[in-house]
């Protein structure tokens, strides 16, 4: 249903999780939503863009009236957005004033293996390490997070996330909202106590959804259409993003770029890491109407509304969505085939093994085109354990789904793919094909809990070699 704008939020306490005295509480959609600040360059050269960033320990408001410490990339949660053009290189100097050690990876870039930000190539408290991004990608809604070994996890939740938005003059001839109407919105849970501390604890015991930082809040629209990046980057978790009165909205992209086509949909699910840019029509409710967004797949303890939206005033709208928006390439031919099993039993794991960064999982060569068949194992759920999703991420490359148990992709996950939800049971295919850069990469689960106890494989490509070309590799013995 549409509701009638509430003048302010209701006072009093809230009516959440009564039993828990030890969570703060918070009166819904009491904070208006920020939008995460463009950060800025120190300088510019005819080629390339150069930013500072610092992760220091930072002081902010994600419930309402209590001061929460978070991890920050330039005092910011989530991190700043950087805004990047094709063809034109981005070099950020990353600053550690934090007492852990980090590491940036660049979620979905197609970056040389020494800037990738790989789980070994840490940056240690008081240092500083240089990122050189070549921007040589389509247009996509990439994410700059934590990666460093065995901490990703707790340091992604403590804040070191944010938005990397990659376009290209295709995309920006298209007749999109643009501007002021095109904004990002990052999804991820929380457990913050009633005295403002942020708690590192288990996904099922995080009852708070932030967007953009803050818990549960409130974002003034025009009535007319706006281009939404939605992510998801909770450490752990799947959402469901539904509107409460099951208003369609048009899916434009997903983790890589474009789709070929829009597709109309009443429902989001993203795994941990997938994005999905959508644009959404509010120029349907009346001046002083409100809607809301709710996470269906919200836990018994939460509450699924999690951003309210009011529409609060006219504005002309030119844009819309073309009926055609991208010419994707061909889907990869694999001539080598591999096989994976994700495991939760005894403990997470691929193919029966932890990460080991010394240990090489795979091994393939530039310009080789795979198929990578992956299982959430076992294909049948034991009695009695849980059996978690995984959301399986490769590194430099844009995959495509083949299959999912057998059945070809909808249109939504037809497009150019870094991140594929598994579900318990299910065993997906995935193309792809190594390129531009040969190195060190990995593969992984990124429920980061999972990645950060070894649900992770090191992948290296080496250069092309002309002579071994010639024989293609034979298919991996399962
Ligand atoms: Cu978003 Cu290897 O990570
Ligand atoms: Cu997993």
């Amino acid at each position: 249903p549409v509701h009638e704008a509430p003048p302010e939020a209701p006072a009093g306490p809230a009516e959440l999780w009564p039993e828990d005295e030890e969570l703060a509480r918070s009166a819904p959609f009491a904070h208006a939503m920020p939008i995460p600040p463009v950060l800025r360059p120190t300088s510019v050269t005819a080629s390339s863009e150069l930013y500072q960033l610092r992760m220091a320990e930072t002081q902010v408001e994600i419930v309402k009236g209590l001061q929460t410490t978070v991890y920050s990339y330039g005092g910011c949660f989530p991190g700043p957005t950087i805004r990047a053009l094709r063809g034109r290189e981005v070099v950020v100097q990353q600053t550690n004033a934090l007492d852990v050690s980090t590491s940036v990876h660049l979620h979905g870039g197609n970056v040389p293996s020494r800037y990738d930000g790989l789980p070994m190539a840490l940056i240690d408290p008081g240092e500083s390490r240089e990122y050189r991004y070549p921007n040589n990608q389509v247009a996509a809604s990439l994410w700059y997070h934590d990666h460093a070994h065995g901490k990703e996890a707790e340091n992604v939740y403590r804040g070191l996330h944010g938005a990397y938005l990659l376009s290209d003059p295709h995309e920006s001839s298209l007749p999109l909202p643009n501007g002021e109407f095109d904004i990002p919105l990052l999804f991820r849970d929380a457990r913050i106590e009633a005295d403002g501390t942020l708690r590192y604890v288990s996904p099922y015991e995080c009852p708070h959804m932030l967007v953009n930082g803050k818990e549960r809040p409130h974002f003034a629209v025009a009535a007319r259409k706006y281009r939404l990046r939605v992510y998801n980057v909770a450490p752990n978790r799947h959402i469901s993003l539904r509107f409460a009165d099951g208003a369609h909205f048009i899916q434009i992209a997903s983790d890589g770029g474009l789709l070929a086509a829009p597709v109309p949909r009443d429902e989001l699910t993203l795994a941990g890491a997938e994005r999905a840019e959508i644009v959404v029509d509010f120029s349907r409710y009346a001046i002083g109407s409100s809607v809301v967004l709710e996470n269906t797949a919200a836990l018994e303890s939460e509450r699924p509304e999690v951003l309210r939206f009011d529409i609060t005033r006219k504005a002309d709208d030119p844009s819309r969505v073309p009926g055609v928006l991208a010419t994707l390439p061909p889907v990869p031919k694999g001539m080598v085939e591999r096989e994976f099993f994700m495991q939760t039993f005894p403990d997470t794991r691929i193919n029966g093994r932890k990460y080991d960064p010394d240990r090489v999982d795979v091994e393939t060569t530039l310009g080789t085109s795979e198929i990578w068949t992956i299982h959430n194992w076992p294909n049948r759920k034991p009695a009695g354990v849980f059996h978690a999703p995984h959301s399986f991420h490769v590194h430099l490359v844009q995959f495509r789904l083949l299959d999912r148990d057998g059945r070809p992709p909808g249109p939504a996950e037809a497009g150019l793919k870094d991140t594929i939800p598994i579900y318990p049971g299910e065993t997906v295919r995935i193309a792809m094909t190594w390129g531009d850069y040969s190195g060190e990469y990995v593969y992984h689960c990124h429920h980061l809990v999972h990645s950060s106890h070894g649900q992770m494989g090191r992948i290296d490509v080496l250069p092309a070699d002309p002579e071994e070309q010639a024989e293609p590799e034979k298919p991996a013995a399962p």
